[in-house]
Order: C-alpha cells, then structure tokens, then sequence
C-alpha cells in the first residue's frame, strides 16, 4: 500500500508554505495525499485555499471569534484524533507533515504523537529565538514540536544547528531551505503571466490604489514611496501596537509617503489600527489580501514595516527592505545580512529607521539587496524526494 501523507494547515502562513508541497504530493502517484485544515483561521485562510485551488479533505471549521489559545489547543486536539484514528492504517507508513509554529502544527503534531505509530514531520524546524515570550507562543509551539517530530525540514544551516544543539539526530534533520521561497516563486510567475488587463481585475486592490502603484511600479522618477505594514503578534497588544500606530501616524505626514496596510483580523489588531489610523487620506487601511494582490503589492512597495515571519522571508527575496517590529526574531539570516533590521514595536526606532531609509539614498541601496537565505524555490521538491526515499519502496 502506499504511504499516506496528511497535510495539517490551519492559518494563512501555514497554507502558503504548504501548497507547493501539497499540489506535488497530489500529482505523485506514489502517495495517497489527505488535506486536513483545522479552520483556526477562517476568510483568510480561504483566500490562500481558493489561490491555490486546495480542495481539502477534512475541514474542521474550528475558527471562534476572539479565540483564547487554550480553547483553540482543546478543540484542535479533540478534532484531530478522529482524523487520524481515519487516515491511519496499520499497512502502509502514515506521515503527519505540520509547518511552522501555529497553534494547528503543534497540537495536531501533539494528536499524531498520542494516536502513536504515525511518522511526524515538521516543514520549518529548528527556527529558533531561545526566548520563549517571544514570538508567544510561538518559539514554545516550534520547540515543543521539535520534541515529538521525526523528521525535521530545516530551512537554513542555523536551523539545523539550532535542532543538533537540542540533541536531535542528525540523520533525522534535512535542510531543504524555506517553501515560502517556492510559495513566492509560484505567485510571482503567475503574477507575471498576466496580460495588463488581466491583471487588473485579478488584483483585489481599490481601482484608485492600483493606478497608484501601477505607476509607482512602472516610474523609476516616481516621487511617492510606498510603505507597506502588516502587524500581528501577539506580545504587540496593547502597547506594542499602540506605538506602532504612533509611528505610522508621523510616518504619513512625510512628503510622498503612502502607507498601505492590510489589517489583521485579529480584533486585537483590528480595534487600535482604525481607532488610531482611520481618516488619514494617505493611511489605507484594507481588508487582509489574498496572496496574488498582496505580492503584487509587495513588489510595488518601496520598503516594509511588518512583525510577520513569512514576510521577513519574502521582502528580502524580492529586494525589499524590512523594518521587523520585534526585539529578536528566530529568522537572524536576513538580519546578518543587513537587509532586515530590528525596530521593535518602538514608534521612535521605527520612524527614525524608515525615515532614514526614504532620505538616505546610499542607505537604502546598502539594504535594499536581493537575498535569499531562505531558499532556492526546490525545498517542496526536496521533501517530496527525501519522503519517497524513505517510505516509498
Ligand atoms: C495565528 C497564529 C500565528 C500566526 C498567525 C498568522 C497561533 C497561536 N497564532 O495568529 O502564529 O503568525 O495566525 O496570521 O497559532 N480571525 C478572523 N478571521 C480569520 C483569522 C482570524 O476573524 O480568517 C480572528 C478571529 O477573531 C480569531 C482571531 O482572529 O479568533 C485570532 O486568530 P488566531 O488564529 O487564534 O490567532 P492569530 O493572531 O491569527
Ligand atoms: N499575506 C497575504 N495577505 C496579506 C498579508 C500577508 O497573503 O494581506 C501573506 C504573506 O505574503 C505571507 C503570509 O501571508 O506569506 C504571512 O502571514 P502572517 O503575517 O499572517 O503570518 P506569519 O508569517 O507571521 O506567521
């Protein structure tokens, strides 16, 4: 029988970096391929669904309005072992691929561990701070799962050296680089196929925005510098996010600056960001944006004010520089490089670093390199051939 290969995705990110390696497991006939979403997130997780024509096998539908994380752990864990008591047949190997850090990829990881017998693996292992308030609770969901995986995809040699220092075995590690790279390179190439016309009507931007960044974009004496924001984490409430509000809010009142923001639906990032940023004419503040709009939206950007990990992955590839608001990040490799910087959720550092970079022109060409520690486009490949090796006979 062949092996059977569930796919766990729960979150916008973790649907991104899973599609590459999902639409190859579904064309490799020697793999049966089960989707299985939890629905943590709802719309904006469909958005990628629906990009990447995923047709899932099991929908959990599990998004709550306000979710705490403990109810969210204990709905994931009761949903998931009837999936895999399903899935799982005694004849044939059953892999559990989980990605990243969400609250999905650790408990459904956690599930497979107590239905036992099932194969764990984790694409984006061994991404590390050391700090376990921040990302919260994210470094804690990446290392727990670093405990009960098997199989370890680790995007980068730090990576690795941070799961061998954890005494995970070194035939158990494979360094395959990141499936967001492959993500992005599939979106962008789409994005390019695209005659002008259809590229208006499949970018989901308001017409006036999109005549704004279609001339940014194809200007090279453009006078405007487009600042795009995405914000999340959670040890940004409150304060954090205050601040970052703060520094958008001076941010707007620089000459040429239009700030674009697709806004979180986390109602702990929806309430502050229009209470603070609404009617500001060069502020726009949008719906969060399905993946095609929002590379597209990234390539026309002049630089980047975000607290996402998936974009601190992107920007550098497509040569644009970040401002990350966190103090520490588990993704060094573009900061060593000098092409991401550390501002924290601090509105003085922000303002004072993005300022910088949109008045210094040897400033911003120093930072604004195309980079890319974090993969090569193959990792999906990669996984794909290492998961054949090992259960395919
Ligand atoms: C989650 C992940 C985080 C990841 C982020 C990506 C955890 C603990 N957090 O954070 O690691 O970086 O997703 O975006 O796993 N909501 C909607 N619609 C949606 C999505 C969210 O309304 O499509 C609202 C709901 O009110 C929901 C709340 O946002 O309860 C929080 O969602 P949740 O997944 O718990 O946390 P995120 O902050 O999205
Ligand atoms: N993204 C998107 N639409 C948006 C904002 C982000 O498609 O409006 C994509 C982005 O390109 C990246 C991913 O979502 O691939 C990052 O998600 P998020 O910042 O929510 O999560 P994180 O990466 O921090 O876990």
């Amino acid at each position: 029988m062949k092996p059977t290969i569930i796919i766990a995705v729960g979150t916008r990110p973790e649907a991104i970096k899973c599609a590459p390696l999902i639409k190859l497991l579904e064309r490799d006939e020697r793999f049966t391929v089960c989707v299985c979403v939890t629905g943590q997130h709802g719309t904006m997780l469909e958005q990628v669904l629906q990009v990447f024509d995923i047709r899932p096998h099991y929908h959990l539908g599990l998004m709550r309005p306000a979710q705490t994380l403990a109810s969210l752990t204990s709905a994931i864990l009761e949903a998931m072992i009837p999936v895999l008591e399903k899935e799982h047949s005694p004849n044939a190997p059953t892999v559990l691929i989980v990605q990243g850090d969400t609250t999905t990829a650790f408990v459904s990881a956690l599930a497979a561990f107590y239905k036992q017998g099932i194969v764990i693996a984790h694409l984006e292992a061994g991404l590390r701070t050391f700090d376990k308030s921040a990302p919260f609770p994210e470094e804690m969901n990446r290392q727990l799962i670093g405990r009960v995986a098997d199989l370890h995809f680790a995007p980068t040699r730090q990576a690795k050296a941070n799961l061998l220092q954890e005494n995970v075995a070194e035939e158990r590690i494979f360094i395959t680089g990141n499936t967001a790279i492959d993500a992005l390179q599939l979106v962008v190439q789409n994005l390019n196929a695209l005659s002008p016309d259809e590229r208006k009507t499949k970018i989901n931007l308001p017409a006036s925005m999109y005549a704004l960044l279609e001339e940014h974009r194809l200007s090279e004496k453009s006078a405007k510098k487009v600042i795009l924001v995405t914000g999340h984490r959670r040890e940004n409430f409150g304060d954090g996010f205050q601040q970052i509000c703060l520094a958008l809010q001076q941010l707007s009142d620089v000459e040429g600056v239009e700030i674009i923001y697709p806004v979180h639906l986390n109602p702990n990032v929806q309430k502050p960001v229009y209470e603070l940023l609404s009617n500001r004419p060069n502020v726009h503040l949008l719906e969060p944006l399905d993946y095609l709009s929002f590379a597209y939206l990234l390539q026309a950007s002049t630089l980047v004010i975000t607290d996402s990990g998936g974009i601190q992955e992107e920007a550098p590839s497509l040569g644009k520089p970040v401002l990350v608001m966190r103090e520490v990040t588990e993704r060094p490799e573009a900061v060593e490089a000098g092409t991401s910087l550390l501002v924290g959720a601090n509105a003085e550092r922000i303002v004072a670093a993005a300022t910088r970079l949109l008045s210094d022109e040897a400033e911003f060409a120093r930072i604004a390199k195309i980079h890319n520690p974090f993969g090569d486009g193959t990792a999906a490949r990669q996984v794909v051939e290492i998961l054949a090796t090992k259960f395919c006979p």
